[in-house]
């Protein structure tokens, strides 16, 4: 068990997540970032070589409620706490009502409402505990 606090970022490869992932890192903690390309949570790894003992990157699909649970059980075996979830994984899909088409705002309810409920339904008994 690491005496560090660990935070998960979904989304952590790119963008906001990235940015959230590196000051986390920078503040001492334990960090596994997800996403679902493993290419660019290769290259987030890369960029963030420095703190090579304190991360790790995991493919998962937030829509999917197991990739979250395998997702927590990797966070477990690598640090053995996990204390800080941010659920930021998300895409945007921006049009008025009559332009907005029925695939893409299933798309958003898929990724930003239910992904981020399954990954705090996959974490929530690993927070109670911290
Ligand atoms: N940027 C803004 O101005 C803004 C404003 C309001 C809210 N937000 C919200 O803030 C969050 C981050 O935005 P951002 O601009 O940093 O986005 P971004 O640069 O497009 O990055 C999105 C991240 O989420 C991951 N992701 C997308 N769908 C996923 C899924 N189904 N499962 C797992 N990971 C997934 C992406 O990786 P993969 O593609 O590899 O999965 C990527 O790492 C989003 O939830 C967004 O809706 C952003």
């Amino acid at each position: 068990m690491s005496d560090k606090k660990t935070a998960h970022v979904t989304g952590g490869s790119k963008g906001i997540g990235f940015g959230v992932a590196k000051i986390l890192l920078k503040n001492g903690y334990n960090v596994a970032i997800s996403g679902r390309k493993e290419k660019d949570l290769e290259e987030a790894l890369l960029k963030l070589s420095d703190y090579k003992d304190q991360i790790i990157g995991i493919v998962s699909n937030v829509r999917k409620f197991e990739d979250e649970e395998n997702a927590v059980s990797k966070i477990k075996e690598q640090f053995g706490n996990l204390d800080i979830v941010i659920a930021n994984a998300g895409l945007g899909h921006f049009a008025p009502v009559d332009e907005m088409s029925i695939e893409n705002w299933n798309d958003m309810i898929e990724t930003n409402l239910t992904g981020a409920f399954h990954t705090l339904k996959a974490s929530v008994e690993e927070l109670k505990k911290s």
